[in-house]
């Protein structure tokens, strides 16, 4: 695996790895790896002959009192985890090789980042595209890998792809669980034991969504009704959002059908955790 800081140097990788007729996939993370890294990992080298990871904690997406300064960093756990995948190549810039002194040109979404996520953390989707656009622009891949825990991001990246012609193939990978259903997040290291324990009701209350939805509950209510009843049954679990959404624009439904969207935020003290599930019809 090569480890490369300098845009340069991943550009000139990629020349490389094309001239050799690879096909590239990129694996975008803020790296302190999980296996919800590593099943992206898993994804881009079924869809490619070779998979750029980047590891960079974007300060352009974490808004004033978020947790930039703590967002757990490990990078020679990174390294170690990344080669063990069959990573080919580790960029992992400082935020001077990102944004050199005076850079001030912004990817801004569209409709689509108004609500859930994009109105909890104003600003946080813009920087978001704009760090996705330049690893895009420097991997040049022919796949990037995103993961379902991240929807919202996920159906934003894949809209800029389409609405600016951009010809790279968006992978959705599936969220990574632990065993009682908390989807796999670096954040989950803030979690302290009792939280832990509480932390648990937001896929139960996905779980009982779908539930709803299998048995027949098509109405927006009442699949909400069914997270918010987990969520209240866990002392500490604070709602922030439960949407119902459409898969295109993420824009809220009175009625769900096969690829609607069940998504929840909520606090459990000083931690916000998001999941969500995507409806189907006659799954088991
Ligand atoms: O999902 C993430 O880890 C980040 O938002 C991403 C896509 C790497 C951009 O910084």
């Amino acid at each position: 695996m090569r480890e490369l800081t300098a845009a340069a140097d991943l550009r000139a990788f990629v020349r490389e790895a094309r001239g050799a007729g690879r096909r590239l996939a990129l694996v975008p993370t803020m790296g302190f790896l999980h296996e919800g890294h590593l099943a992206l990992v898993d994804a881009a080298r079924r869809a490619a002959d070779a998979v750029v990871m980047s590891v960079f904690v974007n300060p352009l997406q974490f808004g004033p009192g978020e947790d930039l300064d703590r967002y757990p960093r490990d990078l020679a756990r990174d390294r170690a985890l990344a080669r063990g995948r069959g990573v080919d190549a580790l960029f992992v810039p400082a935020a001077a090789e990102m944004y050199r002194p005076g850079a001030d040109t912004r990817v801004v979404p569209g409709a689509a980042a108004e609500r859930w996520e994009g109105a909890a953390r104003p600003g946080h989707f813009t920087g978001v595209l704009t760090v996705v656009t330049k690893l895009l622009h420097l991997a040049e891949p022919d796949v990037v890998c995103f993961g379902q825990k991240d929807i919202q991001q996920a159906i934003l990246v894949r809209r800029m792809l389409r609405d600016l012609d951009w010809p790279v193939e968006l992978v959705l990978v599936p969220t990574v669980r632990e065993p009682d259903g908390l989807a796999l997040s670096s954040r989950n290291v803030y979690l302290d034991a009792a939280a832990r324990a509480r932390a648990g009701s937001l896929s139960r209350g996905l779980r009982a969504a779908e539930a709803a939805f299998r048995a027949g509950a098509r109405s927006a209510a009442a699949l909400e009704a069914a997270v918010r009843r987990e969520l209240a049954a866990a002392p500490g679990v604070e709602a922030d959002y439960i949407a119902v959404a459409e898969p295109d624009a993420m824009q809220p439904v009175a009625e769900a059908r096969d690829g609607t969207i069940v998504a929840v935020a909520a606090r459990i003290g000083r931690t916000r955790l998001i999941d969500n599930v995507i409806l189907r019809e006659g799954a088991g």
